[in-house]
């Protein structure tokens, strides 16, 4: 045998390290995707991508009703003819907006496909093996889905009585952290954490690592402070923004990661430098520009949340005071059984959290739809069997995550996922 054959067969440990180094990193590539709100609807009904039968009241994915305003629907419309072209200048235009708007540096803002994707590339830029993900529960489970890829210990810490994120105990938890989740208003509870808090969150925090404050649903809150101040201030920070929520644009996707540059240059490793669907980021532009779309819509939500939640009071129904367009209501029994009852009747409510298992989470609709949602309510709730439950009852030492060997299917936070494969 040659030398040269010798060295082809038969490689060097150096090399094999390396090579052993690419699989390892290919595999965990191939595994990876992004778990997102309705990839959660769909997989806690089980019923992936089937479309929902006619008249249907759908409310539980956190969607918006109105969709996307009439400016950004005409805007949709003069963009489709360009569609074959990339048009960069768009997204540098919606950019340029949001940054005279928000008094940001340009540099500071990165536009993607919706905020699911920044969400999970900062969950695998800054935390690790050896660097904790740290989240509240009940919380946003997409980057706890993420942590499995990156291999992070997953900490979640029951929120405050005031359903507010738990900062101290969040900081006291993870002197490990890599991350720190802060979703405010929180998604499932629809609750506000003070920006002091974060601000204490930031200053306590474990050198190197990040603070990661998902603002998707701020535009629908009372008095809710952005924590883009402390981007400005060059502090440890991404902020997470979306047009899916109050903007009405989950379908056709657009969100920004605002934070320093060298922190948005770890998330451009994790996701490329893409193309935006051009057609989106019209509409986001568009509805930036809108001068009364955020107050008008958050006025409709508002009315129409109160009047449910007069109803439910006056019925004697317990719900979480929510800031947003979902909430969570008491069904003091199993969760699963009045969505599946509710769901016989056409009226699809969204999902349950471990922590809270007698909860179920609504998306506020049209008034039309609540209406539906009452009457459905009502008449399921009178043939149920009570059982107590009460809050909090999220215990911190408790596994999040089951695997299910019968099902092959892993069963995050209630929800049953098709496994990774
Ligand atoms: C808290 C939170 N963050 C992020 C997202 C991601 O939304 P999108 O990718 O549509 O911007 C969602 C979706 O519902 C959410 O609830």
């Amino acid at each position: 045998m040659s030398q040269d054959m010798s060295q082809k067969t038969a490689p060097s440990n150096d090399s094999r390290r390396t090579f052993l180094k690419f699989s390892a990193a290919a595999a965990a590539a191939s595994a990876f995707r992004i778990v997102n709100e309705p990839f959660l609807a769909a997989a806690a009904m089980e019923r992936k991508r089937s479309q929902f039968p006619p008249g249907a009241v759908v409310i539980n994915a956190n969607e918006n009703p109105l969709g996307p305003c009439d400016m950004a629907r005409a805007a949709v419309v003069a963009q489709a003819p360009q569609g074959g072209r990339y048009s960069y200048w768009l997204t540098d235009e919606l950019i340029d907006t949001f940054a005279e708007q928000q008094g940001l540096k340009r540099e500071y803002i990165h536009v993607f496909p919706g905020s699911s994707e920044p969400l999970h590339f900062s969950v695998l830029s800054f935390s690790s093996p050896a660097r904790s993900y740290v989240t509240g529960d009940p919380g946003y489970e997409a980057g706890m889905e993420a942590a499995k890829i990156s291999g992070a210990r997953v900490v979640k810490v029951p929120l405050t009585k005031t359903y507010a994120h738990d900062i101290p105990a969040m900081l006291a938890a993870a002197p490990d952290a890599g991350l720190f989740y802060v979703c405010t208003p929180n998604n499932p509870t629809g609750t506000l954490t003070p920006h002091a808090d974060i601000e204490q969150l930031v200053a306590k925090k474990p050198k190197d690592s990040v603070v990661l404050v998902d603002e998707a649903y701020i535009h629908f809150a009372d008095g809710a402070e952005t924590a883009m101040d402390l981007v400005k201030a060059g502090q440890d920070i991404i902020v997470l923004r979306t047009f899916s929520k109050i903007y009405g644009m989950a379908g056709l996707r657009c969100g920004f990661a605002i934070a320093r540059p060298d922190l948005l240059a770890k998330l451009e490793h994790c996701g490329g430098w893409s193309a935006l669907p051009i057609t989106a980021v019209a509409a986001a532009t568009a509805s930036l520009k809108h001068e009364h779309l955020v107050a008008d819509r958050k006025l409709i939500n508002s009315t129409v949340r109160q009047k449910t939640f007069d109803w439910l009071s006056r019925n004697g129904y317990s719900y979480v005071p929510s800031q947003t367009n979902f909430f969570m209501v008491d069904t003091k029994r199993p969760a699963k059984e009045v969505i599946d009852a509710m769901a016989a009747k056409n009226v699809f409510i969204g999902r349950i959290w471990p922590a809270w298992p007698t909860y179920s989470r609504i998306t506020v609709g049209t008034q039309p739809e609540m209406n539906a949602f009452m009457a459905a309510f009502d008449a399921v709730m009178k043939n149920a069997k009570s059982v107590s439950f009460a809050l909090p009852a999220a215990d911190p030492a408790l596994p999040g995550d089951l695997r299910s060997s019968r099902h092959d299917r892993i069963d995050a936070d209630g929800q049953m996922l098709p496994a990774v494969r």
